[in-house]
């Protein structure tokens, strides 16, 4: 026989049977609630207990819900009949056995879901008779969390604020701003596969002034507020601008440091790293060469090299010399050949002794030379000296240079408000038509022998023509050897 039959039948004839039965069923209380996910426990008591629950009892749990049935639970001779049970709820429901003996029939449903709702009847049935009582479930779904979401509106001083959460029933959304002054919104809903309702509440913003903004979701109470300014996300926007070109600012500012850093000093380091010397007792540096800061090289160099000239020429050094040359063979090279004025200037990188008793005319040469540099080629001197190849020529008095090489240089030639010793030095070291020129050098004071060998073991261009009396300079013509040296010849000359 159809289930279905049967039980319509049951509930067809159960007045009938409860008006004249002895025995009854109870339901107290006859509403339940609980929420999504969670356990009901539902009761029913019966009167009279058989002597035996288990088999003098038949229990018997539906859902009745707008004209559908469901079998909850179906309990015949003591054991559940799983053939007659709803496959919605297999494996969610269990009756409490032993409390049958005292007279109640719990029935518990796990893990409920939202079709759980509607209306149940518990019917049980002895041999005194048959009694069934209702009751309702609702299955609770509390819009608990929340979600807040910011959109900036484009091109305009305008926001859309979104609360959405999902629950059960629908719920109406309120908006209410740090006045509490109620605020018009935009409500929607769509349901999910949990036959929730996904609730969506907007609102726009016309104005970023500060002020809270709440959303209610008032079945439950649950709450998101907005905090404006504060909780826009990138903003303010000029802040971040700010910030970013403060960042960009700061990048520049210890790229320039560093730079600035590695141009004063670097070369010294690099220099001492690539410390060789070459066969003819020159130093070689490996050919790198800093490129950082050569403009600003470019203008000092031209500006010292002005200062220089107008510095030689006050001091009027006489070319009156140039034209008494007339001995040229005075002039030898390390093989006893004559030699010419033009060999005076030692090649890029090269240093060049100039060797000759004193009184010999070392002086004399020298400032022809300056000479020569500081107003270009005389007539008498075009064909036997050209010097328009240097940009820079330093001439130091060694007779009487003590300390730093550099400081000596810059008090000699006047270039203190010029050039520091520091830039000094650096322009020196890197410059290929620069001449430094030492007259009457003798070693002896140990910080101008000793800064004047660093800085020819550490440059990479700088000439250095160095004119000694034989003998003075020992510990300097070791390190040079003997192919690099003139001498001059002791002679009577006629200025
Ligand atoms: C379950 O109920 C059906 C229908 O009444 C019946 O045929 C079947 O034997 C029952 N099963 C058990 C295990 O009692
Ligand atoms: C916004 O709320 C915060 C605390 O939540 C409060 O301190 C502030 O005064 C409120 N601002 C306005 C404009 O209502
Ligand atoms: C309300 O919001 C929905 C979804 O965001 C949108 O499609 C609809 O146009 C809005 N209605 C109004 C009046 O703003
Ligand atoms: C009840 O809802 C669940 C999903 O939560 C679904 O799988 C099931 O088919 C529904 N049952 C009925 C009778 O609608
Ligand atoms: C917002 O929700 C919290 C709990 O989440 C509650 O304590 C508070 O009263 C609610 N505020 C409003 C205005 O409903």
């Amino acid at each position: 026989m159809d289930w279905a039959l049967v039980f319509v039948l049951q509930v067809t004839f159960l007045p009938f049977i409860t008006s004249q039965g002895l025995f009854k069923v109870e339901a107290k209380p006859n509403k339940y609630s609980s929420e999504l996910g969670g356990d009901v426990e539902m009761k029913c008591r019966f009167d009279p207990v058989p002597m035996n629950p288990l088999t003098g009892l038949k229990v018997y749990w539906y859902w009745t819900t707008n004209n559908l049935v469901r079998k909850v639970y179906v309990m015949e001779y003591g054991k559940n009949n799983l053939s007659l049970q709803d496959v919605d709820f297999q494996g969610r429901v269990k009756l409490n056995t032993e409390e049958l003996q005292n007279g109640l029939a719990m029935l518990q449903v796990s893990r409920l879901k939202m079709n759980d709702s509607g209306t149940y009847q518990c019917l049980m049935e002895t041999e005194l008779g048959t009694d069934y009582k209702k009751m309702t479930l609702t299955v609770t779904a509390p819009y608990k969390a929340v979600t807040r979401h910011i959109q900036e509106v484009a091109d305009r001083d305008e926001l859309l604020l979104t609360c959405q959460s999902e629950g059960y029933p629908e719920s109406p959304v309120v908006w209410q701003d740090g006045q509490l002054q109620n605020i018009n919104s935009n409500t929607t809903s769509v349901s999910t596969p949990d036959q929730l309702f996904k609730v969506t509440s907007q609102i726009h913003i016309k104005s970023l002034e500060k002020n809270n903004y709440t959303c209610t979701f008032t079945n439950d109470g649950h709450n998101a507020t907005f905090h404006i300014p504060d909780d826009i996300p990138n903003h303010p926007v000029k802040n971040d601008t700010l910030i970013v070109i403060l960042i960009i600012g700061l990048i520049l500012l210890i790229i320039v440091a560093v730079l600035t850093y590695q141009q004063r000093k670097g070369s010294g380091t690099h220099n001492t790293r690539n410390r060789l010397v070459n066969g003819r007792g020159g130093f070689v540096s490996a050919p790198v060469c800093l490129q950082i800061g050569k403009e600003n090289d470019d203008d000092l160099r031209e500006n010292l090299g002005a200062s220089l000239k107008a510095h030689y020429t006050d001091y009027s050094f006489s070319t009156e010399m140039g034209r008494h040359w007339d001995h040229p063979q005075r002039l030898q090279n390390n093989e006893g050949q004559p030699a010419t004025l033009q060999s005076l200037l030692p090649e890029a990188e090269e240093m060049l002794f100039l060797e000759g008793p004193p009184g010999s005319g070392k002086t004399a040469l020298a400032h022809i030379l300056i000479s020569s540099w500081a107003k270009g080629p005389t007539d008498t001197l075009t064909n036997l000296l050209d010097l328009s190849i240097l940009h820079l020529l330093l001439y130091v008095d060694c007779s009487t240079a003590k300390g730093d090489l550099f400081q000596e240089i810059i008090s000699q030639l006047s270039l203190g408000e010029k050039v520091s010793t520091e830039e000094l030095r650096t322009v020196l070291t890197r410059s290929n038509d620069a001449l430094l020129l030492l007259d009457g050098y003798r070693e002896g004071d140990q910080l101008f022998d000793d800064s004047l060998k660093m800085f020819i073991s550490e440059r990479r261009g700088c000439r250095v023509l160095i004119m000694a009396c034989p003998g003075h300079c020992p510990i300097l013509r070791e390190t040079v050897g003997t192919r690099e040296l003139l001498k001059l010849q002791t002679q009577t000359v006629k200025y």
